[in-house]
Protein backbone atom coordinates (compact mmCIF):
# COMPACT_ATOMS: atom_id res chain seq x y z
CA UNK A 1 0.00 0.00 0.00
CA UNK A 2 1.16 3.12 -0.82
CA UNK A 3 1.47 6.03 1.36
CA UNK A 4 -0.75 9.04 0.87
CA UNK A 5 1.58 12.09 0.87
CA UNK A 6 0.19 15.72 0.23
CA UNK A 7 1.57 19.00 -1.26
CA UNK A 8 2.37 21.49 0.58
CA UNK A 9 3.89 24.98 -0.81
CA UNK A 10 6.11 26.79 2.26
CA UNK A 11 6.58 30.56 1.55
CA UNK A 12 4.92 29.86 -1.93
CA UNK A 13 8.76 29.05 -3.40
CA UNK A 14 9.35 26.10 -2.60
CA UNK A 15 6.52 22.61 -3.01
CA UNK A 16 7.39 19.55 -1.01
CA UNK A 17 5.48 16.26 0.14
CA UNK A 18 4.36 15.67 3.31
CA UNK A 19 2.50 12.59 5.30
CA UNK A 20 -0.25 12.78 7.05
CA UNK A 21 0.42 14.25 10.94
CA UNK A 22 3.73 15.61 9.96
CA UNK A 23 3.82 19.45 11.36
CA UNK A 24 4.19 22.19 9.60
CA UNK A 25 7.96 22.60 11.30
CA UNK A 26 9.10 19.11 9.88
CA UNK A 27 7.62 20.31 6.60
CA UNK A 28 9.59 23.47 6.41
CA UNK A 29 12.91 21.66 7.27
CA UNK A 30 12.14 19.44 4.05
CA UNK A 31 11.94 22.67 2.31
CA UNK A 32 15.42 24.03 3.17
CA UNK A 33 14.09 26.43 5.90
CA UNK A 34 15.01 26.29 9.46
CA UNK A 35 12.44 27.77 11.70
CA UNK A 36 13.19 29.12 14.88
CA UNK A 37 11.90 26.65 17.56
CA UNK A 38 13.47 27.79 20.93
CA UNK A 39 11.38 25.10 22.68
CA UNK A 40 12.09 22.35 20.36
CA UNK A 41 8.90 21.96 19.61
CA UNK A 42 7.43 21.67 22.70
CA UNK A 43 4.42 23.91 22.07
CA UNK A 44 6.08 26.84 24.79
CA UNK A 45 8.08 29.57 23.39
CA UNK A 46 5.84 30.85 20.39
CA UNK A 47 8.68 31.35 18.18
CA UNK A 48 7.71 28.79 14.92
CA UNK A 49 4.92 31.12 14.31
CA UNK A 50 3.60 30.95 10.90
CA UNK A 51 0.42 31.92 8.91
CA UNK A 52 -1.23 28.54 7.52
CA UNK A 53 -3.85 27.79 5.17
CA UNK A 54 -5.20 24.72 3.56
CA UNK A 55 -6.23 21.54 6.01
CA UNK A 56 -4.63 21.17 8.98
CA UNK A 57 -5.25 19.28 12.04
CA UNK A 58 -7.43 21.66 14.43
CA UNK A 59 -5.17 24.03 16.74
CA UNK A 60 -4.01 21.54 19.95
CA UNK A 61 -4.20 23.52 23.49
CA UNK A 62 -0.50 24.58 23.43
CA UNK A 63 -1.88 26.68 20.44
CA UNK A 64 -4.68 28.27 22.30
CA UNK A 65 -3.01 28.76 25.15
CA UNK A 66 -0.14 31.09 23.23
CA UNK A 67 -2.52 32.21 20.28
CA UNK A 68 -5.25 34.36 20.50
CA UNK A 69 -8.27 33.97 19.33
CA UNK A 70 -8.05 36.57 16.21
CA UNK A 71 -4.86 34.94 15.37
CA UNK A 72 -6.39 31.44 15.39
CA UNK A 73 -9.43 32.69 13.01
CA UNK A 74 -6.43 34.83 10.89
CA UNK A 75 -4.75 31.33 9.91
CA UNK A 76 -1.79 32.04 12.65
CA UNK A 77 -0.70 28.56 13.97
CA UNK A 78 2.49 27.40 15.51
CA UNK A 79 4.48 25.28 13.03
CA UNK A 80 5.01 22.88 15.49
CA UNK A 81 1.64 22.04 16.37
CA UNK A 82 0.06 22.38 12.95
CA UNK A 83 0.29 18.68 11.26
CA UNK A 84 -1.01 18.00 8.16
CA UNK A 85 -4.21 16.53 6.75
CA UNK A 86 -4.47 17.31 3.49
CA UNK A 87 -2.79 20.06 0.69
CA UNK A 88 -1.40 23.35 2.91
CA UNK A 89 0.76 26.07 2.52
CA UNK A 90 2.68 28.09 5.34
CA UNK A 91 3.99 31.69 5.41
CA UNK A 92 6.92 32.02 8.23
CA UNK A 93 7.16 35.91 9.73
CA UNK A 94 10.51 36.42 9.48
CA UNK A 95 11.12 33.83 12.11
CA UNK A 96 13.12 31.43 9.36
CA UNK A 97 15.95 30.91 8.15
CA UNK A 98 16.78 29.11 4.55
CA UNK A 99 19.73 26.22 5.20
CA UNK A 100 21.82 28.12 2.38
CA UNK A 101 25.13 28.25 2.67
CA UNK A 102 27.10 31.62 2.62
CA UNK A 103 30.22 33.06 2.39
CA UNK A 104 31.81 33.39 5.69
CA UNK A 105 34.26 36.37 5.25
CA UNK A 106 35.72 36.59 8.34
CA UNK A 107 39.31 37.61 8.20
CA UNK A 108 42.19 34.91 8.71
CA UNK A 109 45.89 35.16 9.74
CA UNK A 110 47.25 31.57 8.71
CA UNK A 111 49.11 30.47 11.11
CA UNK A 112 53.27 31.52 10.91
CA UNK A 113 56.31 30.57 12.65
CA UNK A 114 55.57 34.40 14.69
CA UNK A 115 53.50 31.99 17.07
CA UNK A 116 55.28 28.57 16.74
CA UNK A 117 52.72 27.25 14.06
CA UNK A 118 54.40 27.21 10.86
CA UNK A 119 52.53 24.79 8.28
CA UNK A 120 54.55 22.16 7.67
CA UNK A 121 54.50 21.94 4.12
CA UNK A 122 52.12 18.90 3.12
CA UNK A 123 50.65 19.18 -0.45
CA UNK A 124 47.01 18.95 -0.96
CA UNK A 125 43.96 20.54 0.74
CA UNK A 126 42.00 20.07 4.58
CA UNK A 127 39.22 21.04 6.37
CA UNK A 128 38.53 22.85 9.43
CA UNK A 129 35.28 22.32 10.69
CA UNK A 130 33.29 24.19 13.75
CA UNK A 131 30.13 23.01 14.14
CA UNK A 132 28.47 25.63 16.62
CA UNK A 133 24.84 24.73 18.39
CA UNK A 134 23.85 28.34 16.30
CA UNK A 135 25.99 28.30 13.27
CA UNK A 136 28.18 25.95 11.63
CA UNK A 137 31.35 27.46 9.90
CA UNK A 138 34.13 25.30 7.65
CA UNK A 139 37.64 26.46 5.51
CA UNK A 140 38.99 24.70 2.61
CA UNK A 141 42.85 25.04 3.30
CA UNK A 142 45.67 24.62 1.61
CA UNK A 143 48.04 22.51 3.45
CA UNK A 144 51.08 23.89 2.38
CA UNK A 145 50.41 27.60 2.92
CA UNK A 146 47.97 27.18 5.56
CA UNK A 147 45.67 29.84 3.17
CA UNK A 148 41.83 29.34 3.27
CA UNK A 149 41.06 28.74 -0.40
CA UNK A 150 37.08 29.08 0.85
CA UNK A 151 35.53 29.60 3.94
CA UNK A 152 31.47 28.77 4.52
CA UNK A 153 28.76 29.37 6.86
CA UNK A 154 25.78 27.85 7.53
CA UNK A 155 22.56 27.48 10.06
CA UNK A 156 23.08 24.58 12.44
CA UNK A 157 20.26 22.50 11.48
CA UNK A 158 19.72 21.59 14.81
CA UNK A 159 18.20 24.72 15.59
CA UNK A 160 14.60 23.53 14.69
CA UNK A 161 14.98 20.95 17.67
CA UNK A 162 15.84 23.79 19.70
CA UNK A 163 18.14 27.00 20.29
CA UNK A 164 20.49 25.80 23.20
CA UNK A 165 22.39 22.66 23.93
CA UNK A 166 20.02 21.55 26.71
CA UNK A 167 16.79 21.47 24.41
CA UNK A 168 19.40 19.44 21.77
CA UNK A 169 20.07 17.01 24.46
CA UNK A 170 16.78 16.44 25.91
CA UNK A 171 15.31 15.76 22.04
CA UNK A 172 18.35 12.99 21.56
CA UNK A 173 17.23 11.88 25.17
CA UNK A 174 13.68 11.33 23.98
CA UNK A 175 14.77 9.56 20.47
CA UNK A 176 15.87 12.41 18.62
CA UNK A 177 19.45 11.46 18.04
CA UNK A 178 19.29 10.03 14.54
CA UNK A 179 17.77 12.86 13.11
CA UNK A 180 20.30 15.27 14.75
CA UNK A 181 22.70 13.21 13.62
CA UNK A 182 22.06 12.67 9.80
CA UNK A 183 20.93 16.58 9.28
CA UNK A 184 23.87 17.45 10.72
CA UNK A 185 26.07 15.35 8.87
CA UNK A 186 24.11 16.00 5.61
CA UNK A 187 24.62 19.95 6.27
CA UNK A 188 28.47 19.61 7.04
CA UNK A 189 28.76 16.84 3.59
CA UNK A 190 27.12 20.11 2.02
CA UNK A 191 29.41 22.67 2.58
CA UNK A 192 32.02 20.63 1.94
CA UNK A 193 30.72 20.24 -1.97
CA UNK A 194 29.88 24.26 -1.59
CA UNK A 195 33.89 24.77 -0.66
CA UNK A 196 35.19 22.43 -3.03
CA UNK A 197 33.74 24.38 -5.75
CA UNK A 198 34.11 27.56 -4.57
CA UNK A 199 38.39 26.63 -3.91
CA UNK A 200 38.20 25.24 -7.40
CA UNK A 201 39.29 21.93 -5.63
CA UNK A 202 37.55 18.80 -6.63
CA UNK A 203 34.96 17.39 -3.52
CA UNK A 204 36.39 14.02 -2.08
CA UNK A 205 40.25 15.26 -1.95
CA UNK A 206 40.42 16.97 1.06
CA UNK A 207 43.40 14.48 3.10
CA UNK A 208 42.47 15.80 6.50
CA UNK A 209 39.62 17.60 8.59
CA UNK A 210 39.66 19.16 11.70
CA UNK A 211 36.45 18.79 13.84
CA UNK A 212 35.64 21.37 16.78
CA UNK A 213 33.31 22.07 18.72
CA UNK A 214 31.45 21.52 21.86
CA UNK A 215 31.47 18.12 23.35
CA UNK A 216 27.30 17.93 22.50
CA UNK A 217 28.40 18.74 18.76
CA UNK A 218 31.25 16.65 18.55
CA UNK A 219 29.63 13.58 20.27
CA UNK A 220 26.43 13.97 17.59
CA UNK A 221 28.69 14.35 15.05
CA UNK A 222 31.22 11.36 15.63
CA UNK A 223 28.70 8.73 16.28
CA UNK A 224 28.53 8.79 20.27
CA UNK A 225 25.67 9.38 22.65
CA UNK A 226 25.66 12.51 24.52
CA UNK A 227 22.68 11.62 26.70
CA UNK A 228 25.55 11.88 29.91
CA UNK A 229 26.06 15.13 29.60
CA UNK A 230 22.51 16.02 30.08
CA UNK A 231 22.86 15.65 33.73
CA UNK A 232 24.99 15.84 36.53
CA UNK A 233 28.05 15.10 36.93
CA UNK A 234 28.02 16.10 33.33
CA UNK A 235 29.90 13.10 31.58
CA UNK A 236 31.14 13.15 27.73
CA UNK A 237 30.78 10.04 25.92
CA UNK A 238 34.43 10.75 25.23
CA UNK A 239 37.37 13.03 26.85
CA UNK A 240 40.72 14.07 24.88
CA UNK A 241 40.19 13.73 20.97
CA UNK A 242 38.21 11.16 18.64
CA UNK A 243 38.61 10.21 15.17
CA UNK A 244 36.76 8.46 12.26
CA UNK A 245 36.78 8.07 8.82
CA UNK A 246 36.03 11.06 7.22
CA UNK A 247 33.64 9.39 4.69
CA UNK A 248 32.26 7.29 7.27
CA UNK A 249 30.68 10.80 8.99
CA UNK A 250 29.76 11.75 5.62
CA UNK A 251 32.59 14.66 5.03
CA UNK A 252 33.27 14.14 1.09
CA UNK A 253 37.14 13.53 1.47
CA UNK A 254 39.71 11.25 -0.22
CA UNK A 255 39.63 7.33 0.50
CA UNK A 256 41.05 6.51 3.97
CA UNK A 257 41.44 10.28 5.00
CA UNK A 258 41.08 10.79 9.25
CA UNK A 259 38.50 13.63 10.66
CA UNK A 260 39.68 14.33 14.09
CA UNK A 261 38.91 16.22 16.93
CA UNK A 262 40.84 18.48 19.20
CA UNK A 263 40.62 17.92 23.02
CA UNK A 264 37.30 17.39 24.56
CA UNK A 265 38.10 18.17 28.74
CA UNK A 266 34.30 17.81 30.38
CA UNK A 267 30.83 17.73 29.00
CA UNK A 268 30.88 21.30 28.80
CA UNK A 269 34.10 22.10 27.73
CA UNK A 270 34.99 21.03 24.45
CA UNK A 271 37.12 21.35 21.58
CA UNK A 272 36.26 24.40 20.42
CA UNK A 273 37.52 26.15 23.53
CA UNK A 274 40.74 24.62 23.12
CA UNK A 275 40.85 25.65 19.83
CA UNK A 276 40.37 28.96 20.79
CA UNK A 277 42.89 29.06 23.69
CA UNK A 278 45.72 27.95 21.50
CA UNK A 279 44.37 30.95 18.68
CA UNK A 280 44.74 33.00 22.08
CA UNK A 281 48.47 31.65 22.68
CA UNK A 282 47.73 30.82 26.38
CA UNK A 283 49.57 27.71 25.87
CA UNK A 284 52.76 30.23 25.77
CA UNK A 285 54.05 32.11 28.99
CA UNK A 286 52.68 35.16 30.23
CA UNK A 287 50.51 37.00 32.82
CA UNK A 288 46.76 36.08 33.46
CA UNK A 289 44.80 35.75 30.69
CA UNK A 290 41.33 35.24 29.78
CA UNK A 291 39.47 33.83 26.69
CA UNK A 292 35.75 34.11 26.88
CA UNK A 293 33.89 32.11 23.97
CA UNK A 294 30.79 34.25 23.86
CA UNK A 295 28.56 31.53 22.72
CA UNK A 296 25.41 29.87 23.85
CA UNK A 297 27.48 27.91 26.18
CA UNK A 298 29.72 30.50 27.78
CA UNK A 299 33.44 28.74 28.03
CA UNK A 300 36.27 30.06 29.42
CA UNK A 301 39.54 29.62 29.83
CA UNK A 302 42.21 31.25 32.62
CA UNK A 303 46.24 31.28 32.18
CA UNK A 304 47.40 32.45 35.17
CA UNK A 305 50.20 31.37 37.35
CA UNK A 306 51.18 28.71 35.46
CA UNK A 307 48.25 27.10 34.99
CA UNK A 308 45.51 27.23 32.71
CA UNK A 309 41.69 26.87 34.07
CA UNK A 310 38.62 26.05 32.56
CA UNK A 311 34.53 26.32 32.66
CA UNK A 312 31.53 26.61 31.07
CA UNK A 313 28.66 29.33 32.02
CA UNK A 314 25.08 28.47 30.69
CA UNK A 315 24.40 31.73 29.32
CA UNK A 316 21.72 30.96 26.87
CA UNK A 317 21.44 32.03 23.46
CA UNK A 318 20.20 35.87 24.02
CA UNK A 319 23.17 36.75 22.52
CA UNK A 320 23.00 34.97 19.43
CA UNK A 321 19.20 36.05 19.26
CA UNK A 322 17.17 33.44 20.73
CA UNK A 323 14.63 34.00 23.34
CA UNK A 324 14.83 37.58 22.26
CA UNK A 325 11.67 39.05 21.01
CA UNK A 326 13.01 40.65 17.78
CA UNK A 327 16.00 38.75 18.58
CA UNK A 328 18.13 37.42 15.13
CA UNK A 329 21.54 35.54 14.71
CA UNK A 330 24.24 38.12 12.79
CA UNK A 331 22.85 37.81 9.29
CA UNK A 332 22.30 40.72 6.71
CA UNK A 333 19.72 43.02 8.04
CA UNK A 334 19.99 42.29 11.60
CA UNK A 335 20.52 45.23 13.85
CA UNK A 336 23.84 45.32 14.85
CA UNK A 337 25.26 48.91 15.94
CA UNK A 338 22.87 51.31 18.21
CA UNK A 339 24.30 54.33 19.58
CA UNK A 340 23.43 57.77 20.61
CA UNK A 341 25.76 60.37 18.52
CA UNK A 342 26.16 63.68 19.65
CA UNK A 343 22.99 65.73 18.36
CA UNK A 344 21.26 62.76 20.97
CA UNK A 345 19.57 60.99 18.39
CA UNK A 346 19.55 57.14 17.80
CA UNK A 347 22.11 55.92 15.24
CA UNK A 348 21.33 52.47 13.96
CA UNK A 349 23.62 50.41 11.89
CA UNK A 350 23.00 47.16 10.07
CA UNK A 351 24.96 44.30 9.04
CA UNK A 352 25.30 44.15 5.31
CA UNK A 353 23.60 48.05 5.44
CA UNK A 354 19.74 45.99 4.47
CA UNK A 355 16.44 47.38 5.85
CA UNK A 356 16.24 45.67 9.62
CA UNK A 357 15.13 42.52 10.28
CA UNK A 358 15.72 42.24 13.56
CA UNK A 359 18.49 42.55 16.80
CA UNK A 360 21.49 40.58 17.07
CA UNK A 361 23.49 40.18 20.41
CA UNK A 362 26.11 43.05 19.41
CA UNK A 363 22.85 45.33 18.82
CA UNK A 364 21.10 43.85 22.32
CA UNK A 365 24.28 45.01 23.67
CA UNK A 366 24.61 48.71 22.53
CA UNK A 367 20.52 48.96 22.79
CA UNK A 368 21.14 48.24 26.74
CA UNK A 369 24.06 50.49 26.90
CA UNK A 370 21.90 53.18 25.34
CA UNK A 371 19.71 52.76 27.80
CA UNK A 372 21.40 52.69 30.24
CA UNK A 373 23.26 55.79 29.77
CA UNK A 374 20.01 57.90 28.71
CA UNK A 375 18.60 56.68 32.31
CA UNK A 376 15.81 54.63 31.26
CA UNK A 377 17.43 51.31 32.28
CA UNK A 378 17.93 51.00 36.14
CA UNK A 379 20.93 49.01 37.53
CA UNK A 380 18.12 46.54 38.65
CA UNK A 381 17.31 46.04 35.13
CA UNK A 382 13.75 47.66 35.00
CA UNK A 383 13.07 49.37 32.29
CA UNK A 384 11.47 53.02 32.49
CA UNK A 385 9.86 55.22 30.23
CA UNK A 386 10.79 58.64 31.23
CA UNK A 387 8.64 61.73 29.92
CA UNK A 388 12.05 63.47 28.35
CA UNK A 389 15.55 62.69 27.18
CA UNK A 390 17.30 61.61 24.04
CA UNK A 391 15.17 58.53 23.34
CA UNK A 392 11.93 59.35 25.50
CA UNK A 393 10.20 59.05 22.23
CA UNK A 394 11.52 55.45 21.30
CA UNK A 395 9.83 54.43 24.87
CA UNK A 396 6.28 53.49 25.56
CA UNK A 397 4.17 50.65 27.82
CA UNK A 398 4.85 50.43 31.44
CA UNK A 399 1.28 51.54 32.08
CA UNK A 400 -2.33 49.74 32.13
CA UNK A 401 -0.11 46.99 32.57
CA UNK A 402 1.54 46.46 29.25
CA UNK A 403 5.14 45.52 29.02
CA UNK A 404 7.56 48.55 28.05
CA UNK A 405 9.16 48.37 24.97
CA UNK A 406 12.30 50.43 23.62
CA UNK A 407 11.93 51.17 20.29
CA UNK A 408 15.05 50.88 18.10
CA UNK A 409 13.33 50.59 15.04
CA UNK A 410 9.92 51.72 13.60
CA UNK A 411 8.10 50.82 10.49
CA UNK A 412 8.99 52.51 8.00
CA UNK A 413 12.62 53.45 9.36
CA UNK A 414 15.76 52.76 6.96
CA UNK A 415 12.86 50.87 5.05
CA UNK A 416 12.15 48.56 8.08
CA UNK A 417 8.88 46.65 7.34
CA UNK A 418 8.31 45.47 11.29
CA UNK A 419 9.34 47.10 14.27
CA UNK A 420 12.81 46.40 15.71
CA UNK A 421 12.40 46.69 19.38
CA UNK A 422 13.19 45.17 23.10
CA UNK A 423 10.82 44.04 25.64
CA UNK A 424 11.32 44.17 29.64
CA UNK A 425 11.25 40.42 29.31
CA UNK A 426 14.12 40.50 26.86
CA UNK A 427 16.21 42.63 29.15
CA UNK A 428 15.48 40.18 31.60
CA UNK A 429 17.00 37.44 28.98
CA UNK A 430 19.94 39.81 28.76
CA UNK A 431 20.56 39.87 32.25
CA UNK A 432 20.84 36.32 32.77
CA UNK A 433 23.06 36.07 29.82
CA UNK A 434 25.36 38.53 31.04
CA UNK A 435 24.68 37.76 34.33
CA UNK A 436 26.01 34.11 33.56
CA UNK A 437 29.20 34.88 32.16
CA UNK A 438 29.96 37.50 34.45
CA UNK A 439 29.64 35.41 37.29
CA UNK A 440 31.30 32.50 35.73
CA UNK A 441 34.52 34.56 35.22
CA UNK A 442 34.34 36.24 38.72
CA UNK A 443 34.13 32.87 40.47
CA UNK A 444 36.56 31.09 37.78
CA UNK A 445 39.29 33.69 38.26
CA UNK A 446 38.36 33.58 42.52
CA UNK A 447 38.97 30.12 41.95
CA UNK A 448 42.64 30.27 40.70
CA UNK A 449 43.35 32.88 42.90
CA UNK A 450 43.45 36.09 40.18
CA UNK A 451 42.52 39.35 40.82
CA UNK A 452 40.70 40.94 38.04
CA UNK A 453 42.34 44.23 37.93
CA UNK A 454 45.69 42.02 37.40
CA UNK A 455 44.41 40.43 34.15
CA UNK A 456 46.68 41.53 30.85
CA UNK A 457 44.11 40.67 28.78
CA UNK A 458 40.82 39.35 28.40
CA UNK A 459 39.91 37.77 24.52
CA UNK A 460 36.52 37.80 23.30
CA UNK A 461 35.92 34.78 20.78
CA UNK A 462 32.87 34.14 19.44
CA UNK A 463 30.23 35.28 16.52
CA UNK A 464 29.82 38.17 18.97
CA UNK A 465 33.87 38.77 19.00
CA UNK A 466 33.71 40.49 15.53
CA UNK A 467 31.76 43.51 15.99
CA UNK A 468 30.48 43.64 19.36
CA UNK A 469 31.93 47.37 20.92
CA UNK A 470 33.78 46.63 24.13
CA UNK A 471 32.60 49.76 25.45
CA UNK A 472 28.92 48.83 25.77
CA UNK A 473 30.40 45.51 26.97
CA UNK A 474 31.75 47.40 29.70
CA UNK A 475 29.20 49.67 30.76
CA UNK A 476 26.84 46.29 30.53
CA UNK A 477 28.60 44.78 32.93
CA UNK A 478 29.89 41.72 30.83
CA UNK A 479 33.27 41.41 31.15
CA UNK A 480 35.85 41.59 34.47
CA UNK A 481 38.22 43.71 34.95
CA UNK A 482 36.74 46.71 33.25
CA UNK A 483 38.86 48.05 31.24
CA UNK A 484 38.98 48.68 27.04
CA UNK A 485 42.50 48.31 26.65
CA UNK A 486 42.71 44.45 28.08
CA UNK A 487 39.90 43.72 25.88
CA UNK A 488 40.90 42.03 22.42
CA UNK A 489 38.74 40.25 19.90
CA UNK A 490 39.62 37.34 18.15
CA UNK A 491 36.94 36.38 16.06
CA UNK A 492 35.91 32.84 15.34
CA UNK A 493 38.62 31.45 17.29
CA UNK A 494 37.71 28.06 17.20
CA UNK A 495 37.84 27.65 13.60
CA UNK A 496 40.70 29.44 13.52
CA UNK A 497 42.78 27.28 15.71
CA UNK A 498 41.48 23.77 13.99
CA UNK A 499 43.07 26.03 10.66
CA UNK A 500 46.16 25.73 12.41
CA UNK A 501 46.05 22.49 13.82
CA UNK A 502 45.09 21.28 10.67
CA UNK A 503 48.25 22.52 8.42
CA UNK A 504 50.45 21.98 11.94
CA UNK A 505 51.64 19.28 13.88
CA UNK A 506 53.02 21.52 16.45
CA UNK A 507 49.95 23.00 16.94
CA UNK A 508 48.08 19.74 17.46
CA UNK A 509 50.58 18.88 19.86
CA UNK A 510 49.62 21.99 21.46
CA UNK A 511 46.29 21.64 21.58
CA UNK A 512 46.84 18.14 23.09
CA UNK A 513 48.91 19.84 25.85
CA UNK A 514 46.73 22.32 26.08
CA UNK A 515 43.78 20.05 26.77
CA UNK A 516 45.92 17.62 29.10
CA UNK A 517 46.85 21.05 31.57
CA UNK A 518 43.44 22.24 31.47
CA UNK A 519 42.25 22.00 35.00
CA UNK A 520 38.38 21.72 34.68
CA UNK A 521 36.46 24.10 37.35
CA UNK A 522 32.52 22.96 37.44
CA UNK A 523 30.79 26.41 38.34
CA UNK A 524 27.15 24.77 39.21
CA UNK A 525 28.76 23.69 42.55
CA UNK A 526 31.33 26.15 43.35
CA UNK A 527 30.93 27.84 46.53
CA UNK A 528 29.87 31.75 45.45
CA UNK A 529 28.57 30.88 42.58
CA UNK A 530 24.89 31.45 43.09
CA UNK A 531 25.89 34.86 45.14
CA UNK A 532 27.88 35.99 42.20
CA UNK A 533 25.15 35.34 39.81
CA UNK A 534 22.72 36.54 41.44
CA UNK A 535 25.00 40.09 41.86
CA UNK A 536 25.83 40.25 38.40
CA UNK A 537 22.90 40.26 36.84
CA UNK A 538 22.27 43.77 37.73
CA UNK A 539 24.20 47.20 35.83
CA UNK A 540 26.40 48.66 36.59
CA UNK A 541 25.18 51.85 38.29
CA UNK A 542 27.02 54.75 37.05
CA UNK A 543 30.63 54.51 35.07
CA UNK A 544 31.26 57.84 34.62
S1 LIG B 1 6.23 26.74 20.21
FE1 LIG B 1 8.36 26.43 20.45
S2 LIG B 1 8.89 25.46 18.64
FE2 LIG B 1 6.80 25.73 18.40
Amino acid sequence: MTEKTYRIDIEGRAAVRARPGDTLLEVAAEAGLEVSADCGGAGTCGKCRARAGGLLEPPSDAERKLLSAREIESGVRLACQARISGDAGAVFEGNAVSSEITDFCMEYEPPDSGRGHAPDSERGFGLAIDIGTTTLNARLVDLETGRAAASAASANPQRIYGADVASRLSFAVSGGLGALRSGLRRRVSRMVEWLAERGGVEAGAAKRSIVVGNPTMLSVFFGYDPSGIGAAPFTPPFTGTAAALARELGIPAAEGAVAETLPVVAGYVGADAVSAALRAGLHRPGGPRLMIDLGTNAEMVLAAGGEIWACAAAAGPAFEGAHISCGSTAREGAVDTVMLSEDGTLAVGTIGGAAPEGLCGTGLIDALAVLLDSGALAASGRLTAPEDGPIADRLSGGDLGSQPEFHIVRPGEMGARRPVSITQQDIREAQLAKGAILAGAETLMAAAGVDAASLEAVYLAGALGYSLNSKSAIRIGLLPGARPEIVKFIGNAALDGAADALVSAKAREDARLLGDSIRYFELSSAPGFADRFAAAMAFPANLH
